[in-house]
């Protein structure tokens, strides 16, 4: 299982204030809303945290199509260096790597046992205008493109195909069906593949 989610600082919904009132009480638990108001720059530990549980809700919900956001409920904890994990209200764990890098945010989220030499990222940039609309047909097919390069550089001799069982894409090759995550926000745009075939159906637990 995997998911990713990005988000782009410098959009104006990610202002300090642009939220609705109750945001953060809506969204975040007590020990988070902590760490958000002791943290020096409140703004980015909250779309940190943001960011981390909607990776975790695209990997949950890729396992289990029943599983319902409830933000609060998925606990984000992230150490020094923005390693971390996301515990479920059923008790299981993510493990989770948010990253900041200028004024983008990006969050992976993945099974504890994954490892990460298994995961591969592609990023695209939208242009410099914050805001500018995006079609999305028009990035799928542009991940679809670059995840079909790098089948290739690993060695897949059938052509890949970047599908969707609903919204939720994997990257099939022959008999192979790789796990995808599509994120997008403002001038972000990024796709994470776990090169494992296949979905485990729930997901495994940690103590
Ligand atoms: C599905 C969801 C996570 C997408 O996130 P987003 O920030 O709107 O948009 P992103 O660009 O990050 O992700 C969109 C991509 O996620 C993927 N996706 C969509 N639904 C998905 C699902 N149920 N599971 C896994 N991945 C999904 C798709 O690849 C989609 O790309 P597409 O639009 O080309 O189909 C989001 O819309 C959602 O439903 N969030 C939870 C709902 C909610 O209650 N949010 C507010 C809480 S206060």
């Amino acid at each position: 299982m995997i998911g990713n989610d990005v988000v782009d600082l410098a959009q104006a919904d990610t202002r300090e204030g642009a939220q609705h009132p109750g945001f953060d009480r809506r969204v975040f638990d007590a020990d988070e809303r902590a760490a958000i108001s002791a943290d020096p720059e409140p703004r980015r530990r909250r779309w940190m945290f943001w960011a981390a549980k909607e990776a975790a809700y695209k990997a949950l919900r890729r396992g289990d199509p029943r599983f319902v956001f409830a933000p609060r409920a998925l606990r984000v904890a992230l150490a020094e260096g923005g390693c971390g994990r996301v515990d479920t209200p059923a008790g299981s764990s993510l493990a989770v790597r948010v990253r900041v890098e200028d004024d983008a945010v990006s969050a992976l989220a993945m099974a504890p046992d994954t490892p990460l030499e298994a995961v591969s990222e592609h990023v695209l940039s939208i242009g410099s205008t914050p805001g500018l609309p995006v079609d999305r047909d028009t990035l799928r097919a542009a991940f679809g493109r670059a995840l079909g390069r790098e089948a290739v550089s690993r060695g897949h001799t059938d052509a890949a195909v970047l599908e969707r069982r609903g919204r939720i894409p994997s990257l099939r090759v022959g008999g192979h069906r790789f796990p995808v995550s599509i994120s997008h926000h403002g001038r972000l745009a990024r796709a994470a593949v776990l090169w494992q075939p296949g979905d485990p159906s729930r997901p495994r637990g940690v103590q």
